[in-house]
């Protein structure tokens, strides 16, 4: 094979990877992941006085936001048991996530936002 011919197998393989989505997206700086706040200005005013004091402070043990390595595991439980966890809280996680003010409604949304999901059917 030419020098030629691999780097172009090497160049289609790289795209061929791309094409199904399957690398996993550049990690995200500390000041990208504290500049993510949800598109609804409601919803990001509940994140930026809740949610985020913790799930966007890369160290802790929350999950952080839009981390899909950090959430697929735990999506996968379903919408419905990690929505309880926000509700009855979960080991470090606070029962309610410090948001009075959250409706059932709005911690599905809050969810969805930080496990980069935002686009998934209600
Ligand atoms: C005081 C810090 C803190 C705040 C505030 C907070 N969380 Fe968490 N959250 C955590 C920690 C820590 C975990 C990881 C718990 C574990 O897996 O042991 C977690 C985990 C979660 C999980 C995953 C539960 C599971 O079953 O894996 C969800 C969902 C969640 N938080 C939602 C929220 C939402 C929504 C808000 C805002 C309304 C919020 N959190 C606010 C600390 C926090």
């Amino acid at each position: 094979m030419s020098n030629h011919a691999r780097r172009f197998g090497a160049l289609a393989a790289a795209l061929a990877v791309t094409a199904c989505g399957s690398p996993p997206p550049a990690a995200l700086t500390p000041e990208q992941v504290m500049a993510l706040t949800p598109g609804d200005a409601r919803l990001a005013g509940l994140y930026e006085t809740s949610c985020k004091a913790c799930h966007a402070m890369p160290g802790n043990l929350a999950p952080q936001v839009h981390d899909r390595a950090a959430w697929d595991p735990r999506w996968k439980q379903g919408e419905a048991v990690l929505l309880d966890h926000t509700i009855q809280g979960f080991n470090a996680m606070p029962a309610g996530g410090q948001c009075a003010s959250c409706t059932p409604d709005d911690f599905k949304a809050l969810i969805r936002f930080m496990a980069g999901r935002e686009d998934s059917a209600k």
